[in-house]
């Protein structure tokens, strides 16, 4: 059953993205599986929610298909190496039987879709000596054409294939070619439904990655394999050409699409602009993350629960970094002003998030926010994350005779018996 907080948690993201336009590339693989007619709904959701789409959509899977049912040989799958006469055969014959399929489907959820001539391209011609033949690259998008289906609510269904506008068609690459759409058409995100659930590093599912960290993976042979890498590499092309949040997921979970995009865990991997994580002051908008971020801490007894009526009189005090608009940490800056001391606490970071720096980012600019503020001494009390505090963030031990009074006397009170520690901030 869908609840209540599912919908507030999915209108909270609608007026960011309420007429800007998604670029959704689906591999073709996923066009056969059975949770397509999910991901399916999903698009219509976001059509009914005033968000612009785009679809493109690969065709390798179909293209092997059609190359083993036949007994043909193939010279590359992807339309990233040679493609010769035989396989840009296979290519049309496979490419137009999905972008019949994607345009069924979309009839059958209530969507007007079309499937234009929108992308011009020339051969990729010869690389590294070899000449790539019927391989293409963009050459240009018609833009026009492309804003007037989507202004009239329609969704344009794109296949890897690109036209001379004389008689030759070329094969291109589906992931670079959503990076040409999406970039051309000043598209907010570009998300990838792939058969996998993301980036792996050591086989741990990477959550996010700014464009740095991405950059730095790709180099690191090995970490990551060739088809995410290849993904990677066209998120990265996608943020360095103004398609600032990119995001892969696996289009076999049921909920994949609408979980990545409207929640604030996610399920996939995110690949964002370095520039998409600010930290800022929180207004009451962010009270209900706020309060769940702090309720589910709090639950694990690694932070004190504060009630909605306090936080709402706290707000002022309160942070939070936003990865991609989306708040995925807080914590809480109290002034002491007679001691010029101030408390670090409430500091969390939501599931999902933990462990990429989050936690020290915020906690330097709180840092940075209480030595502005002319405050000499920060203080924090922790039960649990003690040799965190000290080992990242430089506090050392202290006593409560350290802590200004109206504290000293509510931590005898709170019976936590919490560790007391300090940073100066000369
Ligand atoms: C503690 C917390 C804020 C850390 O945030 P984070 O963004 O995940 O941490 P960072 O990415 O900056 O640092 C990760 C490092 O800290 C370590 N770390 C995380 N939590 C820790 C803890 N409770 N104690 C000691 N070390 C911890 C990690 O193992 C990692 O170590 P490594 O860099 O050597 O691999 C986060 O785990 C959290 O929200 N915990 C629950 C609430 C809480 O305890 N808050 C503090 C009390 S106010």
């Amino acid at each position: 059953m869908i609840r209540l907080t599912d919908f507030r948690e999915i209108l909270r993201y609608v007026p960011g993205f309420r007429g800007r336009l998604f670029v959704i590339a689906i591999d073709g693989e996923i066009i056969e599986h059975p949770n397509f007619s999910n991901i399916l709904l999903d698009i219509a959701l976001l059509h009914n929610l005033n968000i612009g789409v785009a679809i493109v959509h690969g065709a390798s899977h179909q293209i092997r298909c059609l190359a083993s049912q036949l007994g043909q040989q193939i010279s590359n799958d992807n339309g990233t190496g040679l493609t010769d006469s035989a396989t840009i055969d296979l290519a049309l014959k496979a490419a137009n039987g999905i972008t019949h399929q994607v345009l069924t489907g979309l009839a059958s959820v209530g969507l007007p879709a079309v499937c234009p001539n929108a992308v011009l391209a020339h051969p990729a011609g010869i690389l590294k000596g070899i000449d790539m033949q019927f391989t293409g690259r963009v050459e240009r998008i018609d833009v026009r054409s492309l804003r007037q289906i989507i202004d009239q609510r329609s969704i344009p269904v794109l296949p890897p294939l690109g036209f001379d506008g004389r008689s030759q068609t070329y094969r291109l690459n589906s992931d670079r070619l959503a990076v040409e759409i999406a970039s051309e058409l000043d598209a907010i995100k570009i998300v990838y439904v792939t058969m996998r659930d993301g980036v792996r590093k050591s086989n741990e599912l990477v959550r996010h990655l700014t464009v740095a960290e991405s950059r730095e993976l790709l180099k690191s042979d090995g970490n990551v394999s060739k088809e995410m890498s290849a993904k990677l590499e066209a998120a990265c092309q996608a943020c360095s050409r103004g398609v600032s949040r990119v995001h892969i997921i696996n289009g076999r979970s049921e909920e994949g699409l609408l979980a990545e995009v409207f929640s604030n865990e996610g399920v996939g991997t995110l690949i964002y602009d370095d520039e998409y994580e600010v930290i800022r002051p929180a207004t009451l908008n962010d009270m209900p993350i706020i309060h769940t971020l702090i309720h589910q801490a709090a639950e694990n007894d690694e932070v004190v629960f504060i009630t909605r009526e306090y936080l709402e009189e706290q707000i002022g005090n309160f942070f939070v970094v936003e990865i991609d608009r989306n708040p995925v940490a807080c914590a809480a800056l109290y002034p002491f002003k007679e001691s010029a001391q101030a408390e670090l606490a409430s500091v969390v970071v939501g599931i999902g998030h933990e462990d990429y720096g989050i936690g020290r980012r915020l906690i330097s600019h709180l840092e940075n926010t209480a030595r502005a503020r002319g405050f000499k001494e920060l203080f924090c009390l922790s039960t649990q994350a003690f040799t965190y505090f000290q080992q990242k963030a430089g506090f050392v031990d202290a006593t409560v005779d350290d802590l200004p009074e109206p504290r000293r006397i509510e931590l005898s009170k709170s019976g936590r018996n919490s560790r007391v520690l300090k940073k100066s901030l000369h």
